[in-house]
Order: C-alpha cells, then sequence, then structure tokens
C-alpha cells in the first residue's frame, strides 16, 4: 500500500512515555523542580534575558502586555500575517491593533509599512518571526528607537533562529515562544516569556504566580491527545485514518482544515484554561527537547535544502528566499507555484499523490470578521495566501523527503499543462 505522508510531524522523544512515567513516579506531575531547571535552561541556550513558562506562548504574550501597564487605546502593531489569537488577546488587554504589511517573499513584517502605519498613539511593534525565518530586526529596532516603541518578538515558530548570529527573543524588551505540539519544542503546550528586563521580568513572574496549577486530569488528557497525534501522524496510521478525508475533500472542494483549528471568536473574558500554570511534567519533557533542538533544527534545514535543490530551477517556482545574515528554522517551507493554476488545484494535485500539503498555516486577521474597522496594510499578506507549505520536518526519512519532492517537482512541473 502507498502511505500517505503527512503535513505535520511532531518532534518526539522516543523515551516521552518513561519520562512521564518517572515523573508520576516522582509524585512531581504538577508541581515539581523542573519547572525552575526548564527555566534556566532556556535562558542559557538565549543567552540573555529572564524565562517565565506560562500555559501557552498566546497568554505569556499577554502577562508582558498586562506588566508593561500601557494607557488604554495604546496601539500596537502586528503584521497583517500572524496567528489570530494573538492581536486579540492584545485587545483583551486593552489596547488597540493594528495590523502593517509583510513581504510575500519572507513573509515577514515590512518595515516600511510599519513606519506607514504609526502614530503618536503606537507603543508596541510584534515582529513575528514567521515560519522561522528572522524578521529583518535592524530596521524594526531602528524604527523602535527612533519612535521610543517596546518591542515584543513573536518567536513561536522560531526557537533557534538567529538574526547576524544572535538568537532571536534577545532583540526586544521581551519575546514569546510557544510548545504546542507541532512547534520547535514540543511539550505538549505551554509557552515562555523572556523578557530582557529583569523589573518587567518580576511583575510578569508574580502575575504568573498568582494563577492557579491545572488540574492533574487536565494535564493527564493533554499528555493523552499528544499521544494520540503521534499515532495518527504515523505514515501508515495516517493513510487509513485522516488522509483519506482529505483525499475526498480534495475532490470535492470541501476544507477539513478548520477542524483542527481553534474556533475563531471574541477572548474576553479569557478562557480558562488559560489562566493556570505550566506542569512540571512538561517542564521535564521540554529539558530533555532542549538537548535534541539542535539535532532537529539541523535536520528541518537539510530537508529544505534538498527541497530547494529540487525545486529551485523550475521555472516561475519561488523557493524561500533567505536574507543574509538570516538563520531560518524552516517551521514551515513555503513556495509559490507558477502563474496558471490556482493554488488550491496544485494542493489537490498532491494530495492525490499521497501528499498531504498545508496552504495557510496562519491568518490574515485585518480580513476576519473579528478584526474588521482595524487599521490595516495587507497586500502583500493576501499574496502570501497563495504560496503552499510542502512537508519537509524532521522526523522525515530519507526516502521520505526524497518522495515528497519528487512528487511536488512533478506536480510544479506540469503546472501550466
Ligand atoms: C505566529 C504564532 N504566534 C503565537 C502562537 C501562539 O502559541 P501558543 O499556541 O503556544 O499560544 C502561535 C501558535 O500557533 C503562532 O503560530
Amino acid at each position: 500500500m502507498l502511505t500517505a505522508i503527512s503535513r505535520y510531524g511532531a518532534r518526539v522523544l522516543p523515551d516521552t512515555e518513561a519520562l512521564i512515567a518517572a515523573c508520576k513516579g516522582r509524585g512531581e506531575l504538577i508541581q515539581g523542580p523542573q519547572i525552575t531547571e526548564f527555566e534556566h535552561a532556556f535562558e542559557q541556550r538565549a543567552g540573555s534575558g529572564t524565562a517565565i513558562t506560562a500555559a501557552y506562548g498566546r497568554i505569556a504574550f499577554y502577562y508582558m502586555l498586562k506588566a508593561l501597564d500601557l494607557p488604554s487605546g495604546s496601539e500596537i502593531v502586528f503584521p497583517s500575517l500572524t496567528f489570530w489569537v494573538v492581536p486579540e488577546l492584545a485587545r483583551a488587554a486593552g489596547l488597540t491593533v493594528v495590523f502593517a504589511d509583510v513581504d510575500p517573499q519572507t513573509f515577514n513584517i515590512d518595515p516600511d509599512s510599519v513606519e506607514r502605519v504609526l502614530t503618536d498613539r503606537t507603543r508596541v511593534i510584534v515582529p513575528t518571526h514567521l515560519y522561522g525565518l528572522p524578521c529583518d530586526m535592524d530596521r524594526i529596532l531602528d524604527i523602535a528607537s527612533r519612535h521610543n516603541l517596546i518591542v515584543l518578538e513573536d518567536c513561536a515558530h522560531a526557537l533557534g533562529a538567529a538574526y547576524k548570529g544572535r538568537r532571536v527573543g534577545t532583540f526586544g524588551t521581551g519575546a514569546l515562544f510557544s510548545f504546542q505540539t507541532l512547534k520547535p519544542l514540543n511539550c505538549y503546550g505551554g509557552g515562555i516569556a523572556l523578557v530582557q528586563d529583569p523589573a518587567l521580568a518580576a511583575k510578569v513572574r508574580r502575575i504568573v504566580e498568582a494563577l492557579p496549577w491545572p488540574s492533574e486530569k487536565r494535564v493527564r488528557d493533554r499528555l493523552l491527545m499528544g499521544r494520540l497525534q503521534r499515532i495518527f501522524i504515523k505514515p501508515w496510521v495516517f493513510s487509513i485514518s485522516l488522509f483519506p478525508v482529505l483525499w475526498i475533500s480534495a475532490l470535492i472542494d470541501a476544507n477539513p482544515d478548520v477542524f483542527l483549528w481553534e474556533k475563531i471568536r471574541p477572548l474576553r473574558p479569557l478562557p480558562d484554561q488559560y489562566m493556570e500554570r505550566f506542569p512540571n511534567v512538561q517542564a521535564v519533557i521540554g529539558l530533555a527537547a532542549l538537548t535534541r533542538l539542535d539535532g532537529w533544527t539541523a535536520q528541518a534545514q537539510a530537508n529544505a535544502a534538498y527541497m530547494t535543490r529540487t525545486l529551485g530551477d523550475l521555472p516561475g517556482v519561488q523557493v524561500p528566499r533567505v536574507p543574509a545574515g538570516r538563520t531560518h528554522v524552516y517551521y514551515q517551507y513555503c513556495v509559490y507555484g507558477p502563474d496558471g493554476p490556482q493554488r488550491d488545484e496544485l494542493v489537490v494535485r498532491c494530495v492525490r499523490r499521497g501528499i498531504d500539503i498545508e496552504t495557510l498555516h496562519v491568518d490574515v486577521p485585518p480580513d476576519m470578521e473579528l478584526f474588521q474597522g482595524a487599521t490595516a496594510e495587507a497586500d502583500g499578506a493576501r499574496r502570501a495566501t497563495q504560496a503552499i507549505q510542502i512537508p519537509i520536518y524532521a522526523g522525515l526519512t530519507e526516502e521520505q523527503i526524497e518522495r515528497v519532492a519528487a512528487t511536488v517537482r512533478s506536480v510544479l512541473s506540469n503546472a501550466r499543462a
């Protein structure tokens, strides 16, 4: 049987179950010493800043905003291509969101557009290192210093990425990182605020330490969900479970992706599960995963390089462009197909041949009803929605990456037909 290849590949420690069992055995599933150890290990890797764990990356960001205590109505600038929850949480924190456009070549916030949307109420810029590629930090920091703005980096996709040799997450006043299942460091959920200013870090920590611990049931359910996800993306299980749904959806033009993602809605009041602490068992997994992070990153980079060698010479195909001085960690690998057939048609052709392709991993918030009326520039973000995301994740075998590359090459070469 021809197995299908999933768009997602979580980074999984081979001894995950043993780590969880040992943690349970010590009675330290929820509270325990590894939370602090993990925070210290994270700080050491980053090179500077104080790390504070949280239930999600998004809520780590929210706590930084709360700790900054900005006047209500202050404006915060996001890229118009990002995960909708992050700007929504800025609104929940009392700020007015404004969207600057992205460069469709790099998928990152365009500094020229940032300059155009600034007003005298702007207080914060959020460079999101989308898909694992660092933003143009020289330009962003220059704008921030000229206009006296706070920079909060969104590093959810970019743990391990560097700009001119310096790790992302250390350029701004603070940064968020995510440990959700598919992210570079998989702790089955959770996140960190990495804060450069010690006084601000102390405030964020006070907010976090006032929160309740999660129930043991909630944490067990989360770990069980992680285990199920690991099972469902194994090629043979995926081929007989989720893949047929995607295959049929591709035929009938349905979009099952909407069931995979969180319902789009106002986040006021904040959902309960956002408002709790990061449990020890997830820190145990994070600590062990940190020791393997560089290996996983190198594998994803090697797979991306192979994909670029395979697709780079095709007429009209645009492979990822990495500006000089930036280290891309390829959380996603995005290409534009030749003009002609629509993106969705290319996706259908890949899916029919057993390669599950994702289209848009994030959102264009200015085009969502939730953000109607927000000041926005978004033409580049709309162009970026035409890219396709090809699986290159670290867990693919050599044979699988070769098969993905050969299939996508064949589909893209025949794209004009
Ligand atoms: C760009 C971006 N920022 C922030 C987040 C939030 O991470 P978390 O799910 O840990 O809250 C995500 C999550 O997918 C994301 O894609």
